[in-house]
């Protein structure tokens, strides 16, 4: 989604802008610009496609000076052209704003601004938002007071940033609902703004987050934060833990790439200080969940969207086989629209990478509406997700720049599982020795990860085997169900090919009907409770001439005399085995892409965190 990026301070802006919208390359974009105050007029540059093609408009014409604002497009109204990416210039060119959400009222908005003699330049909602403030303007306010009654007039939920050319001292912010988030980094003298921390994390880790319906002035020496009504806030200031480095790309070709291999330090980190071997007990306080809590809870609503579903589906089997607790996976874009049976004795867990996915923040608040307890187990740090939970489980994976989620998928299936045990020993429902088994299988979870990584180089075989396929099925059973459905994902988001997961069971009743010698088959077959079932699903297949990919247990010969293709994981417990099993999937659809010459980390249509319904 949108990237947002502001400076103000001695420095030229202009490098920090570009080097910051680079660091949000992932969100995904369609267009990128910049605008810098200079000499007293502002500067804009634009252009559609990469931001490589903005560095070079800026190379040819270039611009500098201070405050400045960048902003990377993700098109909702009008199309994605030099014309409609940010920043937006007022008519009189002295008021310039980027903004990330959407208007709802626009059209309204528009057609009364252009009764009024307002000749619009684009053909986004987002000009009406600096036309309006040089309305206000014109009526006798400042830069503060006419943003502030512009953002009381537009309706949705909105990230912007503002400056003028006649105020040249700042740069005013607002968030608004759950557009995205406004981050506002604290410098020396000088100070950044951003969508998203790996914008300004090179410059600063001190950083306040505004709320929703906050609005902030920042000068170079200060930042003021206040509520749309213009009360005064003491903002809390966190210290972000990221490390810069941990945004690079390093020996990798791409971040997907990186971030795949960097699942078994992702894994460990997610068990560091949580898990007490020697006591066989998980600890998790950042979920503040009371012995209290524990037994007073009768059902618990997963809620998520994309791969992080798919980690909740795991979830779900794993509360309810460990604490025998009713639990749903809902996907978070149909929970608020379906009435959910929500009271005060449920709690509503959200998981997501961003914690920024607005249908995901939806079903938090309706959850909290109708008295659940709010849980969330998030990646960004300081998020909206994260922030608004009564309990939240930080991710330990680092910042996640492919668009393609990987190792935010793995590290929440680990927490799901411990959460699962910390829950079943507060409500007593565990007896010592099976929490003790259940603990001390954690033990092997890195090590299994990186038995896998280390098949690469077959797992490339298989891809080269599978480069040019137009469709591909992926069937999974139980608990490596959902790690179909990601497989699937995986491959159709990065590599462009169709495919579909599906419960194995399910294939008679239907997709059975598609298998000829030119469906690929991926077999997710672990030797876990649902073995067996699995290998009379490839022998279906096979009897109907498709090609079989297995995801086999080593030492599995059966599989292997069946199977076309096997891609191999170590021996593991069932209720870990999703980690395992995934990780070939991962590979095979990150190798698949990178044949077909595609870009994996940014693939078409795609956001990394999607801040609209
Ligand atoms: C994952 O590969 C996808 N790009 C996407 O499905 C993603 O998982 C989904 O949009 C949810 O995002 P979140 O985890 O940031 O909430």
């Amino acid at each position: 989604m949108c990237g947002i990026v502001g400076y103000i301070g001695p420095r030229d802006a202009t490098p920090v802008l570009l080097n910051g919208l680079k660091r949000l390359e992932y969100r995904g974009y369609d267009s990128a610009g910049v605008a810098v105050l200079t000499d007293g007029h502002i500067e804009v540059r634009r252009t559609a496609g990469k931001l490589s093609r903005l560095v070079e408009l800026v190379d040819q014409t270039p611009l500098s000076g201070s405050p400045g604002i960048g902003h990377t497009r993700w098109a909702t109204h009008g199309v994605p052209t030099a014309r409609n990416a940010h920043p937006h210039l007022s008519a009189n060119a002295r008021v310039v704003v980027v903004h990330n959400g959407i208007v709802e009222n626009f059209l309204e908005l528009r057609d009364e601004l252009t009764a009024e003699g307002v000749i619009f330049q684009s053909d986004t909602d987002t000009e009406t938002i600096v036309q309006l403030v040089e309305k206000h303007q014109a009526a006798g306010l400042d830069l503060v007071e006419a943003a502030r009654q512009t953002f009381q007039t537009i309706q949705g939920a909105h990230g912007i940033v503002l400056m003028s050319a006649d105020e040249p001292d700042k740069i005013v912010c607002a968030r608004i609902g759950n557009a995205g988030g406004v981050v506002i980094g604290l410098g020396q003298g000088e100070n950044f703004i951003a969508s998203d921390i790996p914008a300004i994390m090179e410059h600063t880790q001190q950083v306040i987050f505004l709320e929703s319906h906050q609005m902030a002035i920042v000068t170079s020496s200060h930042v003021q934060i206040e509520t749309m009504a213009g009360k005064s806030i003491q903002p809390k200031i966190h210290t972000i833990s990221f490390d810069a480095a941990a945004a690079e790309k390093g020996e990798y070709q791409h971040f997907m790439q990186k971030e795949i291999h960097e699942q078994v330090r992702s894994l460990t980190d997610t068990l560091a200080g949580r898990v007490d071997f020697q006591a066989g007990r998980i600890r998790l306080p950042e979920l503040k969940l009371t012995t209290e809590l524990a037994q007073k809870i009768r059902k618990i609503y997963i809620t998520a969207c994309g791969t992080a579903a798919y980690a909740g589906m795991v979830g779900k089997i794993l509360i309810e086989k460990i604490v025998r607790l009713p639990c749903e996976l809902e996907i978070a874009s149909e929970f608020r629209y379906s009435d959910p049976i929500v009271d005060e004795n449920c709690v509503v867990l959200a998981i997501s990478q961003s914690g920024e996915t607005a249908d995901t923040l939806a079903a938090m608040e309706e959850g909290r509406r109708k008295g659940a307890a709010i849980w969330s187990i998030v990646n960004a740090i300081g998020s909206q997700a994260m922030r608004v939970a009564q309990g939240s489980l930080s991710m330990q994976t680092g910042p996640e720049i492919g668009v393609a989620s990987t190792k935010a998928f793995t590290a929440p299936l680990v927490d799901l599982y411990m959460l699962a045990v910390l829950l079943a020993d507060l409500r007593g429902n565990l007896p010592d020795a099976d929490r003790r088994a259940l603990v001390s299988d954690l033990r092997l979870v890195p090590q299994l990860a990186s038995r896998v990584l280390n098949t690469e180089p077959e797992i490339k075989k298989v891809a080269r085997a599978l480069k040019n396929v137009r469709d591909c099925l992926f069937l999974g059973r139980g608990i490596n169900m959902p790690i179909a459905y990601e497989g699937a994902l995986k491959l159709k988001e990065i590599s462009y090919i169709h495919a579909e997961g599906y419960p194995a069971g399910e294939m008679k009743h239907g997709p059975i009907a598609l298998i000829d010698r030119h469906m690929p088959v991926v077999c997710i077959a672990p030797q876990d409770p649902w073995h067996e079932k699995m290998l009379s699903q490839i022998q279906q297949v096979k009897a109907r001439g498709g090609t079989v990919i297995a995801v086999a247990t080593e030492g599995d010969e059966l599989v292997a005399s069946l199977a076309d293709h096997v891609l191999w994981v170590p021996k593991c417990p069932w209720m870990l085995s999703p980690v395992v099993t995934v990780i070939p999937l991962q590979l095979m659809a990150y190798n698949i892409a990178t044949l077909r010459g595609l870009d994996v980390d940014q693939p078409r249509n795609l956001a990394k965190s999607v801040t609209v319904e």
